[in-house]
């Protein structure tokens, strides 16, 4: 049969053909010489009006067959020129069960290496370092530490406060009915360490507070602390503004010095704020830069421990870290500590 002789010479041409295209524009010209309006499989099919009428069904069913093979080899060689495509995108074949390539030591981060600087110095003096819990209750971090019941800092406003109904099975609470808040500062960890035993105590304690703030270049909601805590008997502001000079020096290097602003804080008394000068850092171009808080334990803060005033004295000491780094790395937006950019930390290899 001349037709199907036609068809079975056209199928061999087209699988040869296909086999060896390589991309989309020559599959869609191969698809147009097959059957595009003047392909050789339109122009046979054409021709099924001219044969006999007895010989319809058969040659019928054998253009059906051949168009069904014709569309399995254009069908195979899209699917060969999409493998193809794939492969040049996912590049040379790789064993995803080989160690990964040694990238070499890591660094600490900056907040790290102050946090580690300010515990090495003070440990140096005596002080050992002391932990507490970053969720908290009202009482450690407001009652016990002298803080009027209506502080702008106890407001909801200021302080993250967990639902009444939140349970934390690992922080105590002093009352049973007291809600669960995120410490706002590292003073809370004073309370914790007091109630664990007697004088003296000589305590540094790293870590993490929360504020309701807004963020911006100098505020985050979370951020970084370091608190210290002496308590002794015959403790005084000399004691105090001896240890502070000793750290800032000891830190920023010599020709750093502080200074005392009176100020109110009430678990303290006298309180100051301290601000630091450190004009021999090449980023610290303010003439002073304020830096903590500090002061003389209050009284009421001892009572609400259980220590008895008259015999106990003490100063207390709380700075930020955030604040500390970026005065002695130049680092301007405090943002930066927390996006984890490799071009930051990477300037910190090495460092200690
Ligand atoms: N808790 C204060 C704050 O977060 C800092 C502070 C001030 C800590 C005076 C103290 C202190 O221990 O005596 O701003």
């Amino acid at each position: 049969m001349e037709m199907q002789e036609q068809l079975s010479s056209l199928l061999a041409k087209a699988a040869a053909e296909l086999q060896a295209v390589r991309t989309r524009p020559e599959l869609e010209a191969a698809k147009a010489r097959y059957v595009g309006p003047h392909g050789g499989f339109t122009a046979l099919m054409k021709q099924m009006g001219s044969v006999a009428k007895e010989l319809r069904p058969a040659v019928g069913k054998l253009v059906n067959e051949s168009k069904g093979r014709l569309q399995e080899l254009l069908d195979s060689s899209l699917r060969g020129i999409e493998a193809a495509e794939l492969s040049t995108r996912l590049g040379p074949p790789i064993d995803p069960t080989l160690p990964s390539p040694d990238e070499g030591p890591g660094s600490f981060h900056p907040l790290t290496l102050v946090r580690e600087k300010v515990c090495r110095i003070l440990r140096k003096v005596g002080f050992t370092v002391a932990d507490g819990p970053e969720v908290e209750t009202e009482f450690y971090c407001f009652d016990a530490l002298n803080t009027p019941h209506d502080h702008p800092a106890r407001d909801a406003q200021d302080t993250f406060y967990f639902p009444p109904s939140t349970r934390f099975a690992n922080v105590s609470r002093h009352r049973p009915d007291e809600r669960y808040l995120l410490r706002t500062h590292t003073s809370s960890v004073q309370v914790r360490t007091m109630l664990k035993g007697p004088p003296p105590i000589r305590i540094v304690s790293p870590g993490r507070a929360y504020r309701r703030d807004a963020t911006d270049a100098s505020h985050s909601a979370s951020f970084h602390q370091v608190e210290c805590l002496y308590v002794d008997r015959n403790v005084t502001v000399r004691d105090l503004k001896a240890l502070i000079d000793y750290l800032f020096e000891s830190l920023l290097g010599p020709g750093t010095t502080t200074r005392f602003r009176p100020h109110y804080f009430g678990y303290t008394e006298p309180s100051f704020e301290v601000d630091l000068s450190a004009r021999h850092l090449p980023k610290v171009n303010k003439e002073w830069i304020e830096i903590g808080g500090c002061g003389i334990v209050d009284p009421e803060v001892f009572k609400s421990v259980g220590y008895d005033p008259a015999a106990w004295t003490g100063y207390a000491f709380g700075m930020g870290i955030e604040r500390l780094a970026m005065a002695l790395y130049g680092i301007d937006d405090i943002r930066a500590f927390y996006q984890n950019d490799l071009r930051l930390l990477r300037q910190f290899s090495g460092g200690s």
